[in-house]
């Protein structure tokens, strides 16, 4: 029993600081496959290689952090809510990364 917390407790450990790592990676993930619908499937953004036109460009739209996750937390328009099917770890990796990728956090 006290075996498998400590288990536990060290495995636990080992994901979130993997994805503080891999935060750029993960959040890749979350756009192209784990978000549903993907937000590929609406964005265009180069470096997922996605080119989706009912949205906004988001390479254009240099959306920061803070934008991504009102966006998919909450919904914009036409564009679904995503905080039921995705934990906030998988929201704040999918900004972090459009953020990133998109320069948007430098304007
Ligand atoms: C079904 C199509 C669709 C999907 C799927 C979708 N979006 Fe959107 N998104 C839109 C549309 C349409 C808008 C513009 C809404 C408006 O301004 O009325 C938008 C707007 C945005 C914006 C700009 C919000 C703002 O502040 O103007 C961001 C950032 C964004 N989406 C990110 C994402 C991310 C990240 C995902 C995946 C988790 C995603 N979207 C999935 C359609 C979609």
């Amino acid at each position: 029993m006290r075996k498998t917390a400590v288990l536990l407790a060290v495995s636990l450990t080992g994901i979130s600081s993997l994805a503080q790592a891999g935060d750029v990676e993960k959040g890749k993930q979350v756009f192209t496959q784990e978000a549903q619908p993907s937000c590929t499937v609406c964005h265009t953004l180069a470096d997922a290689g996605s080119a989706g036109a009912i949205g906004p460009n988001l390479d254009e739209l240099k959306p920061s952090r803070e934008r991504v996750i009102s966006a998919v937390t909450g919904g914009v328009g036409i564009m679904p809510a995503f905080n039921e099917s995705l934990s906030s770890e998988q929201i704040e990796a999918v900004a972090h990364y459009v953020a990133k990728v998109t320069d948007g956090d430098k304007k």
